[in-house]
């Protein structure tokens, strides 16, 4: 039997329509400052869809769509001064940024409790320690669509391909926590093939079409696929979908898949980041 697919943009909907329901009822709106630094492509999609989803819910959006050669200290005073701002519960710097700006030092800037993306040092030290306050939103979205599917988690084999800190170590920490036994795959793994071989959970964040193919799936494994790769004014996963889903119990498309969860996730946690604020004044 082929592989359930795993509807992450009806997830994703369900999701969003909560949470609009929900902002509905408040006097102050949460609200989300989006910064783009430069005109790449895939990040000016994904920041133009990252506002639009605010709109949509009902939030308080603001877009700061800055010059490539901005200076470092410029694009701080700017997180500064929307760390202090009010209306504003929620910073999001998309990434990459241009290479004379410190990533580091950037994401070090915005405020903890602002911090929706998790990427501040001090939130991705929570989630280390087992501690998780904001958590970054493509793991947190991987990790609801398993727990939607109702596939168990603990004890199972997961193998994450790709170590990034976006998704890879977040992602393999969330499952750690949930008890599963985890193996993080790179472009130094020695053997990729006889490791993914063992997965009863494959997650890959690589963005290399075709990269998993369905001579490294285990039959009946769960694949879920954050890859994204533009070829031909088309969107391609990591996974070679249509002969994985021969084998596999559950799989993710691409586009529908991940995707929308990551924007479902980052509206919860503005909706987190505003309720602990209030609670803390
Ligand atoms: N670039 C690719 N994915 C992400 C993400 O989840 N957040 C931010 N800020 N930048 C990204």
């Amino acid at each position: 039997m082929p592989a359930k697919i795993i509807d992450g943009k009806a997830i994703a909907k369900k999701i969003r329509e909560k949470i609009k329901t929900e902002v509905g009822s408040m006097k102050v709106k949460p609200g989300l400052a989006v910064i783009r630094v430069g005109d790449d492509p895939a990040s000016i999609v994904y920041v133009n869809s990252k506002e639009k989803a605010c709109l949509e819910a009902g939030f308080y959006s603001e877009k700061y769509e800055l010059k490539e050669d901005i200076d470092e200290s410029d694009l701080l005073k700017l997180i500064n001064k929307l760390n202090k701002d009010k209306k504003i519960h929620g910073i999001l710097i998309q990434l990459p940024l241009p290479a004379h700006i410190s990533q580091h030092k950037v994401l070090e800037a915005v405020s903890p409790e602002k911090d929706v993306d998790g990427f501040n040092p001090v939130n991705f030290g929570r989630l280390l320690s087992g501690n998780k306050y904001l958590v970054p939103a493509t793991p947190k979205g991987v990790v609801r669509l398993l727990d939607e599917i109702g596939v168990k988690i603990a004890g199972r084999n997961v193998v994450v391909i790709g170590r990034s800190n976006i998704v890879g170590k977040p992602v393999a920490v969330l499952l750690l926590e949930r008890d599963a036994t985890v193996t993080i795959c790179h472009s130094k793994t020695k053997d990729l093939v006889e490791e993914c071989k063992k997965a009863d959970i494959l997650i890959s964040a690589v963005g290399k079409k075709g990269l998993v193919t369905k001579d490294i799936v285990k039959k009946d494994a769960v694949i879920i696929d954050v890859g994204i790769t533009k070829s031909d004014g088309k969107l391609y996963g990591d996974v070679d979908f249509d002969n994985v889903k021969k084998i596999a119990s559950w799989i993710t498309p691409v586009p529908g898949g991940v995707g929308p969860m990551t924007i479902a996730m980052l509206l919860e946690n503005t909706l987190f980041a505003k309720r602990k604020i209030e609670e803390n004044k």
